[in-house]
């Protein structure tokens, strides 16, 4: 030990970073194995690159637009699209459902600042009537369909450092909402340094670095540094069903979108939904020097936003990307192993830290720079990737901010609108107001209906049916 730590203090000062082992002698041998450990965490030829690349030269990074076109997709049989091709993807993706060969995969190991809320941004209780938390939405919906393909699905989450613990806590003391807990599976993302406008790694505390989770796209190398993908293998699994923790809509287990992805022996396919309006923030699928990308709204001027198509009408660059893909396993340790792999962005942050004197600074303003992975600039790295569209209302609602848009508010009331739908579906009329809100208080579990069919199915067989105008909660199965 004392060998590894001269090691990597001499590798820390080589690199110019010997300055976070400036309190080290303040602390206890406990602590100091803490901080030596968190430091030889550290890819310091890497950090270097993107100091130089991200930090030092001037930051605004331009995003190349030469040669951008907007992306195709397919569209939904009820926009125009195919819809002999849709059900032979969708007999498709069954197929691959019932030979066990797809497994769920949820990214949970954000810091959901804005949100602010206290804990895994996954135990948030988040439905309408039971207040049931993002995980038990997903374990129900997993549940449902690995019942209904007769084949259960492997559950792989992603946390992180900060939220593992607690992560795993949560499932156990909710018995894993009734999963199999050999089919569930947590592993932690990488973290980064995160450094000051000199390119110097911040201190969090005395004897601890700034170190943050590596973005959704850390992802990728995760699941090979975890032997997630090693797992997938042995246990027959080539197909991954990639979501985000903060969208309870989404349909976990899409077998139409499986089966896009298998039909046309595509890497990593994505979901778009058309864009409501020009300023709406989603990044846009486009295509350029013949590849699959995604251009951050913030990147995409403005002026181009607002193009319109001149026979149509609607916006040029319409496809809206939702975080919603599936992903094949081999491409995935490819894309882990590879040379160059996914670029780093850089983000300007406030972050807690301390001063010279060892000091806390809590900055009014960003004071420093941390950098994150995107997980879809593995799209350009894609053989034959294909986008589909989706109904927005079934799938995507996020849980993004505390108030306002993309909210718990706007998200509740979206799964009303859903499951009032559903209802109506089935020949109740639900009372509402013009936007589909139902009057009352409505809940459906996936485990009694986790799409329009499967509500209807359960729906029918419901005898004696329940009176919905005192609202409605519908939690177990009819049979
Ligand atoms: P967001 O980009 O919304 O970030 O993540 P966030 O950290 O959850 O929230 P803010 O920006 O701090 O408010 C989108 C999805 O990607 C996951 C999140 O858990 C969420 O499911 N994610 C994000 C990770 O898994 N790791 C990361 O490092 C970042």
């Amino acid at each position: 030990m004392p060998q590894a730590l001269d090691a990597i203090l001499e590798s820390f000062h080589r690199a110019g970073q010997g300055h976070v082992f400036a309190f080290a002698d303040r602390l206890g041998p406990e602590a100091r194995a803490r901080l030596v450990a968190e430091a030889s965490e550290v890819d310091l030829a890497e950090l270097d690159r993107l100091v130089s690349t991200l930090v030092r030269s001037s930051g605004a990074q331009s995003v190349d637009l030469e040669g951008l076109l907007p992306a195709p997709y397919e569209r939904l049989p009820g926009n125009g699209g195919d819809a002999a091709a849709w059900a032979k993807a969708r007999a498709a993706g069954e197929a691959a459902l019932r030979a066990g060969r797809v497994a769920a995969f949820t990214v949970a190991g954000g810091q959901g600042t804005r949100l602010g809320y206290d804990g895994p941004k996954g135990t948030f209780p988040v439905t309408p009537v039971r207040r049931c938390s993002l995980f038990q939405v997903f374990a129900e919906k997993l549940r449902a369909a690995g019942l209904h393909y007769d084949r259960p699905i492997h559950w792989f989450i992603m946390t992180s450092h900060q939220n593992h613990a607690a992560t795993e806590a949560f499932f156990l003391e909710n018995g894993h909402f009734g999963l199999d807990p050999s089919r569930v599976h947590f592993f932690r993302q990488g973290r980064m340094p995160a450094v000051d406008f000199s390119g110097k790694i911040l201190l969090e505390t005395q004897g601890s670095l700034a170190l943050s989770p590596d973005g959704h796209g850390g992802s990728l190398r995760a699941l090979a540094r975890s032997g997630a993908l090693d797992l997938m293998q042995e246990e027959g699994i080539d197909t991954l069903s990639y979501f985000q923790v903060d969208n309870p809509l989404v349909r976990s287990i899409d077998p139409a979108f499986i089966g896009w992805h298998l039909l046309r022996g595509s890497e990593m396919s994505s979901k778009m939904v058309p864009k409501a309006y020009p300023e709406e923030k989603l990044g846009h699928f486009c295509v350029q020097k013949g590849r699959l990308v995604v251009i951050e709204y913030s990147d995409l001027p403005m002026e181009l936003q607002r193009e319109r198509d001149t026979a149509t009408g609607s916006l040029r660059y319409e496809a809206g990307s939702i975080a919603i893909h599936i992903i094949d396993r081999e491409f995935v340790r490819r894309m882990a192993g590879g040379t160059g792999g996914l670029p780093f962005h850089r983000a300007d942050k406030k972050i807690a830290t301390v001063d010279a004197s060892g000091a806390e600074v809590r900055p009014a303003k960003a004071n420093g720079v941390k950098f994150e992975l995107f997980v879809f600039d593995a799209l350009p790295f894609a053989r034959n990737p294909v986008v589909i569209e989706t109904a927005r209302a079934d799938d995507f609602s996020p849980v993004k901010n505390a108030e306002g848009v993309d909210s718990p508010a706007t998200c509740r009331a979206d799964q009303m609108r859903q499951f009032g739908r559903w209802l109506a579906a089935s020949g109740v009329p639900v009372p509402g107001d013009s936007t589909g809100l139902p009057d009352f208080s409505l809940e459906v579990s996936p485990l009694f209906g986790y799409d329009e069919e499967t509500f209807r199915e359960a729906w029918s067989r419901l005898d004696p049916k329940p009176d919905v105008a005192d609202g409605l909660c519908l939690t177990t199965p009819s049979k």
